[in-house]
């Protein structure tokens, strides 16, 4: 059987108090409609609708390149609405209806759904909730023990609000039955809207058989309705991380102190201290160590290297055994090669720098090729840009830069060669030569300071 899956983004967010569409903002550093979509996709469904109505310019330029069928709801009249303008563009004899504001719903939850709906002509997904204020609660039929309907919180009595399960909101059905009971709704309800959990009681009036799929946690459930639930959500999802990470078999100083955000791929035997920020997609090998106060971004770090604290590394590349910082920042395009180390107050951009290279303090790397075996000396400079061109700074193996020299790109440094420190490099400096710029040393003997008037 062919597979729809629905996906509801209509609704303003209005408790977000936001300029930004409540299906925008991020956890884990993508938007919760990511999150929602890209489970969708999981799925393998025949088409994917997504229903927009508030901002649904801004939601649709998000995915451009994506063959999400975009179904416009202008008035947003209730969820049941929202459902019935999607359907004529969906294909499947299967439905599976997502919200786009729960967003760590998982697809063998999903499955589930789809596994049940193959004997029943819906089926729900419920949850067991300590507080359940503000949710559809789950009538069951007291002889069967099967869903007789949901009652919407503002719909319900006394009793019914004393109902501990609820509904998710997400819910599958064979295609021929939810046309028929989408039809079927009217907005005669406490919100004066079309609700798609009426179709439950509809569904048992005509002895349809109506299943759920019960979540063993809440976390699936979850949805976000103001900014506290936005980050109640996101140390959900990162405790799901760090989990994850901890399984992996890495070692996390504090699993309430590490942010994923985006997609974080680590080997055995690596420790990561707190507050570590990852963001992209980060490659790290075994036995690495990783010092508190890092941000790394789109980068990857090869096994036994150790980045010590404060460091921010950004669309980098670094070998093995390599060691950075603490305090080092490597911009884009900085590629350490084995045993190579970049110290504390460095910043290196676009960069190459050899095996067993040193750039040990307060130096910029910046345009440069730095082959191996080289030692560049504190404070040291390259100058690469003119004020209107970049330029490189080519350093061949084993050259020595003594401290606090600037070398003026273009420029080529042999293998070999040594700078003196404090120089000012313009010219090219050959194999195994001396450069030396600097201004000779003087000395006066007796020399009287002067004296404060
Ligand atoms: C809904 C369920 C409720 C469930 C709860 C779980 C209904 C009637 N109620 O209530 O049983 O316990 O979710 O979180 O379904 N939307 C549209 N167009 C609309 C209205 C809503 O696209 O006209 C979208 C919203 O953007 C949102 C989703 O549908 O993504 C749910 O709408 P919301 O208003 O949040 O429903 P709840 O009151 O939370
Ligand atoms: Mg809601």
């Amino acid at each position: 059987m062919s597979l729809s899956v629905v996906v509801l983004a209509a609704g303003k967010g209005t408790r977000m108090r936001s300029k930004v569409p409540k299906m925008l903002h991020a956890i884990g550093g993508k938007p919760m409609l990511t999150h929602v979509l890209e489970t969708a996709v999981a799925l393998q469904p025949d088409d994917i609708a997504v229903v927009v109505g508030f901002g649904s310019e801004q939601i649709k330029t998000t995915f451009p390149d994506s063959d999400y069928l975009w179904v416009e709801q202008t008035e947003q009249n209730g969820t049941g609405h929202a459902v019935q303008q999607a359907m004529p563009s969906v294909s499947g004899d299967k439905v599976l209806v997502l919200f786009g504001d729960v967003p760590l719903i998982e697809s063998s939850s999903l499955q589930q759904m789809l596994a049940a709906l193959d004997d029943n002509d819906l089926c729900l997904l419920t949850v067991n909730v300590t507080n359940p204020f503000g949710y559809g609660r789950i009538l069951r039929h007291g002889d069967r023990g099967t869903v007789a309907a949901i009652v919407e919180h503002k719909d319900a009595d006394v009793a019914q609000r004393k109902i501990r399960e609820v509904n998710t909101g997400m819910l599958a059905a064979k295609r021929d039955r939810l046309d028929e009971l989408l039809d079927g709704l009217d907005n005669d309800n406490a919100q004066g809207e079309y609700l798609l959990t009426d179709v439950v009681a509809a569904a048992n009036a005509r002895s349809w058989s109506v299943d759920a799929v019960t979540l063993e946690t809440e976390v699936g459930a979850l949805g976000v309705n103001n900014r506290a639930q936005l980050a109640e959500l996101e140390r959900t999802y990162q405790a799901l991380r760090a989990k994850d990470l901890m399984e992996s078999g890495v070692t996390l100083a504090d699993p309430s102190r590490i942010d994923v955000r985006g997609t974080l791929a680590c080997g055995s035997d690596s420790y990561i201290d707190v507050n570590c920020v990852f963001e992209g997609q980060v490659t790290i090998g075994n036995d690495v160590r990783i010092g508190p106060n890092c941000t790394i971004k789109d980068s990857t770090i090869a096994s036994a290297s150790v980045i010590e604290a404060n460091c921010v590394i950004e669309n980098s590349q670094i070998a093995q055994r390599c060691s950075v910082g603490p305090f080092a920042r490597l911009r884009p395009g900085t590629t350490m090669h084995d045993n190579s180390k970049l110290g504390n107050f460095v910043e290196t951009k676009n960069s190459e720098i050899g095996q067993g290279s040193k750039v040990n303090h307060l130096a910029y790397v910046g345009d440069s090729d730095v082959a191996d075996e080289c030692n560049i000396g504190a404070g040291t400079i390259t100058a690469n840009y003119d004020g209107a061109n970049k330029h490189r700074t080519v350093i061949e193996s084993g050259v020595f830069v003594g401290s606090n020299s600037v070398l003026v790109a273009p420029l080529q440094i042999g293998a070999g060669a040594t700078v003196g420190a404090g120089s000012t490099v313009t010219r090219d400096v050959g194999k195994d030569e001396l450069v030396i710029t600097r201004a000779k040393s003087r000395t006066v003997n007796n020399w009287q300071r002067p004296k404060k008037k």
